[in-house]
């Protein structure tokens, strides 16, 4: 595990007053929390409370966690899509230089471990609010100078602007209520750099009438309470609008769909937006 250089200042214990656990350590990139938003996200102990209510069965209970971290399960609950989903993101992630890499929020499966392999000495951060999620992580992770586990929330991420290359998000966001996923979304935007990718792997937007109806579609809507408002986002319009209030752009290069357009694999670029645009978009 990477040993921090530089500690920019000491992180509140778990549960501490600004409700935002985090834990060392502390890489470079890595700055002191930002002050509370005005409308702090309601935790117990430092972990949200939706987490606990609705997935708090897949990601606290210990015998869930031992259920779900097989591939095999995960390919089940992702239609049989898991290795093709798992191996179009990660050629993605590979096919520039991933640089300085932050995989946001821990997933089942060997997906880290191949992430951490296709990064080949590149750091490599990732990112969750469960500690048990993070240990279970370290488990299947190969202890390295250049793999760097942190407690952290998606939606106030303790990593400073522009400090980012690459950061990998694998069905996050579907799970997120709007305030929070809007939240993680901008964080991403905040602290990647200009040149920096943002990979998006996740459920599809329906396309057409035939994709509108797929039974899968309406199934998962009963499993997965923020799905269907996720899915009713424009996610690549809504990114473009967040940068611009940054004074970045962003542009999609990649997007591809899988498992009949239930799926898409996203890789989005950065830029900073220059002052003639920046002019134009505050003026229309
Ligand atoms: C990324 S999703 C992965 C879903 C997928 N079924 C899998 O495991 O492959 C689940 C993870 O997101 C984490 N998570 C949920 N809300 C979070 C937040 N606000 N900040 C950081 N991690 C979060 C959970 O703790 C959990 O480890």
């Amino acid at each position: 595990m990477a040993k921090p250089s530089t500690l920019a200042a000491p992180y509140p214990k778990q549960g501490s007053a600004d409700g935002h656990a985090r834990s060392a350590p502390t890489p470079q990139a890595l700055q002191p929390a930002p002050p509370p938003a005005a409308t702090p996200i309601a935790t117990q102990n430092g972990i949200p409370e939706y987490l606990i209510r609705h997935y708090g069965w897949a990601y606290l209970s210990p015998r869930g966690m031992r259920f779900f971290d097989r591939p095999a399960i995960i390919n089940l609950i992702l239609f049989g899509q898991y290795r093709a989903l798992k191996e179009e993101t990660l050629r993605c992630l590979t096919r520039e230089a991933a640089g300085e890499t932050l995989q946001l929020a821990c997933v089942y499966g060997d997906f880290s471990t191949r992430m951490q392999q296709a990064l080949d000495g590149q750091r490599f951060h990732l990112a969750d609010v469960l500690p048990g999620q993070i240990k279970l992580s370290q488990q299947k992770i190969k202890a390295d100078k250049d793999v760097c586990f942190s407690r952290m929330d998606a939606a106030s991420l303790a990593y400073r602007d522009d400090s980012l290359d690459t950061i990998v998000v694998f069905f996050l966001l579907h799970e997120l209520p709007p305030e929070v996923r809007e939240r993680t979304l901008n964080e991403c935007l905040r602290v990647l750099k200009p040149g920096g990718r943002l990979l998006i792997t996740e459920f599809a937007s329906p396309t057409n009438f035939l994709t509108h109806l797929d039974p899968r579609r309406h199934l998962l809507a009963r499993a997965e309470p923020w799905l269907k408002g996720f899915l009713g986002q424009d996610l690549n319009q809504r990114l473009e609008q967040m940068a611009v209030t940054q004074g970045k752009s962003i542009s999609r290069l990649h997007h591809r769909l899988f498992g009949g357009g239930l799926y898409g694999v996203n890789v989005f670029k950065l830029e900073s937006l220059s002052v003639h645009e920046q002019q134009k978009s505050t003026l229309s």
